[in-house]
């Protein structure tokens, strides 16, 4: 395995991490996955991802495991999820948490997976391809182990998206510049490239929903986004200790007069593996809808390519 950006986000290979800061951020993935705003961008795609009872489906990048176990509860006892993670510490945590369903957890690479070609029905991967060197080797490889007529769904971060109102804008840039400053190339943009890189693919029936998260109070955003998060270690951030001081005062004050607010858009986008094919690439005709209202995303589809696909 390669991790992309060690240095810059812990994701990309959280077995290398001093163990108090694993053991909070793999609380962290719990507590996110419980959070209104990420319970929206989940439920957007589980309706492009179209779980069914009896399916054999891979959740690569598992984190503690929570959405594996929703999909085991979606697939029943005569289906199977295999929850993939390249953490084995946070495999450890996912096996913790098992509540008998149907899931197997492995430790692998999304990038080099140790799966057989078209041995799943679908594809959950969640905030996982902004962490890897190449996203799209890790999507050749999805794609290899989904079986034609089978679903790829990708969920990832644009944090290029983020905005703040009710602080200081110079304060706000700072925290974005710092954050920008931990992604290599397209990785803090992904989840705005996820449709392209599925069309790219050869993939059809691609949709991509934008859902956009709405943090109206300090402690809301505090779940999701570490730049707003106290906890976060003061060692960990590359703007001053200043900064960082003035950042989350003025937080604090936008908290109490209850104006803070901060908004970024998490995509949620999938695809059918055609029946042949694959890789067929080129332009396709791409119908674009604009997202609505945040709490009712709308999809961006692509028209299905190939008429022998699902
Ligand atoms: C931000 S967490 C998201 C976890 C989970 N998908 C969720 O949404 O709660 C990213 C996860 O991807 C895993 N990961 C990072 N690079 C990986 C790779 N190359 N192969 C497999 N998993 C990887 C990390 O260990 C971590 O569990």
């Amino acid at each position: 395995m390669e991790p992309a950006q060690i240095d810059r986000t812990p994701f990309a290979d959280l077995d290398r991490i001093p163990p108090d800061l694993l053991t909070m951020l793999i609380a962290a993935l719990e507590t996110m996955g419980n959070h209104p705003e990420i319970r929206k961008v989940r439920g957007a795609a589980w309706a492009v991802l179209r779980p069914e009872p009896g399916q054999r489906l891979l959740d690569a990048g598992c984190g503690g495991g929570h959405v594996a176990r929703e999909l085991a509860a979606a697939v029943g006892p005569l289906g199977e999820v295999v929850a993939l993670d390249s953490s084995t510490a946070t495999l450890a945590t996912a096996r913790d948490h098992h509540d008998g369903s149907p899931v197997r957890y492995v430790t692998g690479d999304v990038s080099a997976l140790d799966l057989a070609d078209d041995s799943f029905d679908g594809v959950w991967c969640e905030r996982v391809l902004q962490h890897v060197v190449l996203p799209d080797v890790a999507i050749d490889e999805l794609i290899r182990v989904t079986r034609p007529g089978g679903r790829i769904c990708l969920i990832d971060t644009d944090w290029r998206s983020l905005a703040f109102d009710g602080v200081p804008e110079h304060l706000a840039a700072v925290v974005a510049a710092d954050m920008h400053s931990r992604f290599d190339g397209e990785q803090g943009i992904i989840g705005r490239t996820l449709r392209r890189r599925l069309v790219a693919a050869g993939l059809t029936d691609v949709t991509a929903v934008p859902v956009t998260c709405l943090f109206d109070s300090p402690q809301s955003a505090a779940v999701v986004l570490p730049m707003a998060n106290p906890e976060v270690p003061a060692d960990s951030w590359s703007a001053t200790p200043d900064e960082r001081g003035d950042w989350f005062a003025a937080v604090d004050a936008a908290g109490v007069r209850g104006e803070f607010l901060a908004v970024l858009t998490i995509w949620a986008v999938a695809g059918t593996v055609p029946a042949a094919g694959r890789h067929a690439g080129g332009p396709a005709a791409v119908s674009s809808v604009p997202a609505g209202a945040a709490s009712a995303p709308a999809a961006v589809s692509v028209p299905d390519r190939d008429h022998g696909a699902q």
